[in-house]
């Protein structure tokens, strides 16, 4: 069953596998876009160090996912504040332009230059939010989003620090625009697939869930400590962070509670979601992952995953 978002991305569901830091790579991408969904790579996709070239791995991983798929798949660039410099940004367009990539998701406030050169190659274009606003989507519509992602506070990763809710965020922001608008934030099974359209939203931008798929790089046992966690066991350690426990997050997450609002900064200096989530030292990082992870509990193919998902548009 065809609709706006899947027309807009060519492919067979409306479903987006949304980035994630370290935890992409060019058979885990392919296998999405081969499922039926678009599959995204995020940034340091196929990279196991900061040592590597980044610009030179990410044209071999494009390559890689070109072998094995015919279907589309996605870049992402994630956007520095309005005002700031956007060097890296131009550089991960003109790359993956040049290796003939015409789908990016682009994370953050729209930039004019950005968003005008993406539409001018002819790609699409999918707008994300880091803090959800009508204003800011209808923004991203006037500058050319073709579609627009809206986040609530369920995610994983780097959560809304306004701390707004997805069921609550989904319906301000389709109410705001007329491109249709995917929704994100703690979507983990098809009940949650079906109360987002529920609330009007097209299509699905899903990130945890697929991190424990057999296809994702995510290191064996930190995909069994996600399965065998609940939300209870996190535990929030920055403004937009939140993490399966252990004593180095414990700490974090007290002097977070104690008033120190650049614990953030800690966790990325630990080495972001590479440490625990792709070298497996569980102990060393953070886990990060959505509030639906109690509905997380086994570990299936990334088709078997996007069947599950997408029942209801066969
Ligand atoms: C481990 C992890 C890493 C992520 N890294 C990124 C990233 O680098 N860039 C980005 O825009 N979003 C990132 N995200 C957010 C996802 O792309 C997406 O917004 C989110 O996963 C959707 O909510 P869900 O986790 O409830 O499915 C990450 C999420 C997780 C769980």
């Amino acid at each position: 069953m065809k609709n706006r978002v899947s027309e807009i991305l060519n492919t067979k569901y409306p479903l987006i596998q949304a980035p994630l830091n370290w935890l992409t790579d060019a058979e885990f991408v392919a296998a999405v876009s081969n499922a039926g969904g678009l599959g995204s790579f995020g940034p340091n996709a196929g990279r196991d160090s900061l040592e590597q070239d980044s610009m030179k791995v990410m044209r071999e991983q494009i390559r890689k996912a070109q072998q094995l798929t015919n279907r589309p798949f996605a870049m992402t660039i994630g956007l520095n504040p309005q005002g700031e410099d956007q060097t890296y940004a131009h550089k991960i367009l003109d790359n993956s332009l040049a290796e003939n990539v015409n789908y990016f998701i682009i994370g953050g406030e729209p930039d004019e230059e950005i968003y005008r050169q993406i539409k001018a190659s002819g790609a699409v274009l999918i707008a994300r939010s880091y803090n959800p606003t009508p204003a800011e989507a209808q923004l991203q519509e006037h500058l050319g989003a073709d579609l627009i992602v809206a986040t609530g506070y369920d995610e994983g990763g780097v959560i809304p620090t306004k701390g707004n809710g997805t069921f609550t965020t989904i319906p301000r922001i389709v109410d705001a625009v007329s491109v249709p608008v995917l929704a994100a934030g703690g979507i983990t099974d098809v009940r949650g697939v079906r109360a987002a359209r529920a609330l009007g939203a097209e299509g699905f931008y899903i990130g945890s869930r697929f991190i424990v798929t057999k296809e994702n790089r995510t290191a064996e046992n930190a995909k069994v400590k996600i399965i065998s966690s609940t939300v209870e066991d996190m535990v929030l350690v920055a403004p937009q962070q939140r993490s399966i426990r252990n004593a180095k997050m414990d700490e974090l997450a007290k002097r977070f509670a104690d008033g120190d609002h650049d614990t953030f900064a800690e966790t990325r200096k630990m080495g972001g979601t590479r440490t625990a989530m792709l070298e497996g030292k569980l102990e060393d990082g953070k886990i990060s992952i959505n509030t639906g992870i109690d509905l997380i509990q086994d570990q299936p193919s990334v088709a078997e995953l996007v069947q599950r998902l997408m029942q209801d548009y066969q």
